[in-house]
């Protein structure tokens, strides 16, 4: 029972391909050029010239119209073909470049030919040429040779420490040169990641405050001033307090001769040699 099934249905499918086969009749011997050649069951070998670019093959020339009676149609919108042809349909266009793949319209689907994507701004195509991949950034300390462009990767060198720097991460920064610095002032250089620092020797040492530079030097000047004015005044201080305070002694030794004496005291600068005079001589004696 089941294995007439399966020979009905195998019969039926050699019925039905060999029907298909026979509403198609092509059967493609051979093609040189721009010219093709069919078998066709009642007429033989049929030669035609194929469809052009940017058409399909839509009917076999008949042999009696001769070989320019093929027939073509344009591809559809989406499709294309690029050559002479005997293909029953158009080949699909390729998917629209992606943006976010880093890729680019190059050229738009026509119906003779295939969109073309390219890598964009800041990308390059992989070896294999079917992805994009973005350009390498130079570090801090590295800059650029060769920028990369749609076709080679960015190429990178070592900034020479103390003749260039480079302080950006950049896929287009070279590395530039350093300051030069002036004859009186001092390099601070850095490792190829920054330019070079021109100081002032005073502000280098200032700092430490170990040495006398042109602002301590101020400083000193201004202190030494202060304390000399402020020394003056010690002094005349001290001369005012003296001479009070002999006043005052002289006063009291004057009091005790003038007691003995009777007479007045007018000038006291007078007395104080008396007084001093008569106390050492007191003194003296005593
Ligand atoms: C058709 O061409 C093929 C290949 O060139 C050849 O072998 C065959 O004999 C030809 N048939 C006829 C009917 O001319
Ligand atoms: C483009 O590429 C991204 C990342 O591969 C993917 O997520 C996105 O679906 C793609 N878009 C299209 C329209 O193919
Ligand atoms: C990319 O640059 C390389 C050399 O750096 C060069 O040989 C090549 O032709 C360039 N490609 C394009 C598309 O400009
Ligand atoms: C000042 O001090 C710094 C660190 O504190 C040191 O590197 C530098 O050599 C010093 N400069 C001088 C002139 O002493």
């Amino acid at each position: 029972m089941t294995c007439t099934w399966i020979f009905l249905a195998t019969v039926l499918t050699r019925v039905l391909i060999v029907s298909c086969q026979s509403s198609t009749p092509a059967e493609f011997v051979s093609q040189d050029g721009d010219t093709y050649t069919y078998r066709d069951a009642a007429e033989g070998n049929v030669t035609c010239l194929k469809c052009p670019p940017g058409t399909h093959l839509g009917k076999h020339c008949s042999p009696h119209d001769g070989r320019s009676s093929t027939i073509c149609h344009p591809c559809q919108r989406g499709s294309f073909t690029s050559q002479l042809n005997v293909l029953s349909e158009c080949s699909r266009c390729r998917a629209t470049c992606n943006d976010s793949e880093g890729r680019m319209t190059v050229k738009n689907c026509i119906p003779s030919a295939d969109r073309k994507c390219g890598c964009k701004d800041g990308y390059h195509a992989s070896v294999s040429r079917d992805t994009c991949i973005r350009h390498t950034e130079c570090a801090r300390g590295y800059g650029v040779i060769h920028a990369g462009n749609s076709t080679r990767d960015t190429v990178c060198e070592k900034c020479q420490i103390g003749k260039t720097y480079s302080d950006v991460t950049s896929p287009t920064e070279p590395c530039k040169r350093v300051r030069m610095c002036g004859a009186a002032e001092v390099a601070q250089p850095s490792l190829g990641q920054s330019d070079n620092e021109c100081v002032v020797p005073e502000t280098v040492n200032h700092g430490n405050g170990t040495s006398v530079d042109g602002l301590d030097m101020t400083m000193f000047m201004v202190f030494f001033m202060s304390s000399f004015i402020g020394l003056l005044v010690l002094v005349s201080v001290a001369r005012a307090v003296r001479t009070k305070w002999r006043g005052w002694h002289v006063q009291s030794v004057v009091g005790e001769v003038s007691a003995e004496t009777g007479s007045v005291v007018s000038d006291p600068d007078s007395f104080i040699l008396e007084a001093d005079s008569k106390h050492l001589v007191s003194d003296d004696t005593e």
